[in-house]
């Protein structure tokens, strides 16, 4: 059954103190650094573009692409814009998509492993300054963090020339105030630089005018954590795992209705069928109902649905989105129309407010849902729930209109049946107490 695991990212969650820099340092850390700093800065992009990883972030974006993006002064050639300012390299370490849960563990247990990709993204892009944007409310992921930071200062990994090259980096952890639209790389750029989180209008792409209007890479956490064991290992033994277009290990987050609930690091293309035998199978008693592949942004699926590979090619082929890989799990106690409220409170809560789609959307999504859910609602709702979802889903600001209006849509496609039921029965025909009865204790097998 753990076949399917590839431990590389959480291989040493449960050693002690992992956290610390001389366990890492032991297990054989820093050494994908000394093996980059050998190198020339565009054939480490080269390495991790042979390696073919894709952005953990949501997207799946090619990240040695999105480094190669970054203009850089070369001789014989014109300046591109933005070649001659400061490069900026930031983290994403904002993790607040529902369901999400698989960077805040990484930074706690090995931050460390962040720390040295990020020294070895920094070195690729020639960026000088490093930032790490973390959300608000993990004060205890910030501190360790922090100590983490300290021990590389100190130890000389940063502030301090390396190499053959005499690259110097510095590196800065900044907490966020907890809004969710600060995830998104424009907006989180905005309070990065002291402002109101809002998306930014592109173009200007980040990679030519991002932090302080300069060209900036904003990469999420697990892909910049991912980096040095690439560098240490190989692009070869990295294509090892996963499919050809989307090769390697990754975390998947599962939570919801399963035995043991945790994260969960597999190679890409692994299925739900295979996940849930991990985590111990859909809790005693119930069945599956629906899931998200990857967080409540992503359009839900269904039992038909546990053979898809979880890659980012198998999952669109399916009509969603592999996302953050997050796998909630929800069985047949559950309300769909309950369940897409809370997620539509969420995203109402969230909008930023800028555009008119998401923000007036977003509001009438929840009015109409909670109208079914207390037994006031009409069978023309259902369309008009369509149709509201319809005017934001590629009509909103950025992805967060985006995300609200998934599960609208895709619990419409697979439950409208239930959702009539609403209607004609008069409100929400299920228990609110018995999706939480026999609840699972977190903490699952790894
Ligand atoms: C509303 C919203 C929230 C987001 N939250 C996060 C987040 O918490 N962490 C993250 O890495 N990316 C988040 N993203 C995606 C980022 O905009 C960006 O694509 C990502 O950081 C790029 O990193 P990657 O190329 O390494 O995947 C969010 C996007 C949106 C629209
Ligand atoms: S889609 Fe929502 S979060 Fe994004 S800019 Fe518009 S109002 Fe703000």
């Amino acid at each position: 059954m753990t076949a399917h695991l590839t431990p590389v990212l959480s291989a040493r969650w449960g050693d002690p103190e992992p956290w610390t820099l001389a366990s890492y340092r032991a297990a054989g850390g820093y050494e994908g650094l000394d093996r980059a700093l050998a190198m020339a800065p565009d054939d480490v992009i080269g390495l991790v573009k042979d390696a073919g990883l894709r952005g953990r972030g949501g997207a799946g974006f090619p990240t040695g692409l999105k480094w190669s993006f970054i203009p850089q002064l070369r001789d014989g050639e014109a300046p591109k814009p933005g070649a001659d300012k400061p490069h900026y390299l930031v983290v994403n370490a904002d993790e607040s998509e529902p369901g999400t849960c698989k960077d805040m563990p990484l930074m706690f247990a090995t931050p460390h492993t962040l720390i040295e990709g990020v020294i070895i993204a920094s070195y690729a892009i020639r960026a000088r300054q490093a930032f790490i944007y973390v959300r608000g409310e993990v004060l205890g992921v910030q501190r360790r963090l922090r100590a983490a930071v300290a021990e590389a200062y100190a130890a000389g990994y940063l502030g301090k020339p390396m190499g053959p090259s005499g690259f110097s980096l510095d590196l800065v952890v900044h907490g966020g105030a907890g809004a969710y639209i600060c995830g998104e790389e424009t907006a989180l750029l905005d309070s990065l630089e002291g402002r109101r989180g809002q998306p930014r209008l592109r173009p200007p792409f980040p990679a030519v005018a991002g932090l302080y209007a300069s060209p900036t890479c904003v990469n999420n956490v697990e892909s910049i954590a991912s980096v040095p064991a690439i560098l240490a290992r190989g692009a070869e033994w990295f294509r090892t795992m996963g499919s050809e277009k989307s090769p390697g290990f990754t975390l998947y987050s599962v939570s919801g209705h399963v035995v043991r609930p945790g994260q969960y690091e597999a190679a890409l293309g692994v299925t739900l069928r295979e996940m849930l035998e991990l985590a111990g199978g859909v809790r005693p008693g119930h069945e599956l109902k629906f899931w998200t592949p990857g967080g409540s942004s992503t359009p839900l699926l269904t039992a038909e649905h546990l053979d898809v590979p979880l890659d980012y090619e198998g999952v669109a082929g399916a009509g969603s989105m592999l996302g953050t890989k997050a796998l909630q799990i929800f069985d047949d106690t559950v309300c769909v129309v309950r369940a897409v409220l809370r997620w539509l409170e969420f995203y109402a809560h969230e909008s930023c407010g800028k555009c008119t789609p998401c923000r007036e959307g977003t509001y009438w999504l929840v009015r109409l849902l909670r109208r079914l859910e207390e037994g006031e609602g009409r069978v023309e709702d259902l369309d008009t729930l369509a149709e509201v979802a319809d005017g934001v889903l590629g009509k909103a600001f950025c992805a967060l209109g985006d995300g609200a209006a998934s599960p609208i849509q895709s619990s419409l496609q697979y439950f409208r049946e239930e959702y009539e039921r609403h209607v004609a029965e008069g409100g929400c025909p299920f228990d609110p107490a018995a999706s939480m009865r026999e609840a699972p204790v977190p903490g699952g097998a790894r």
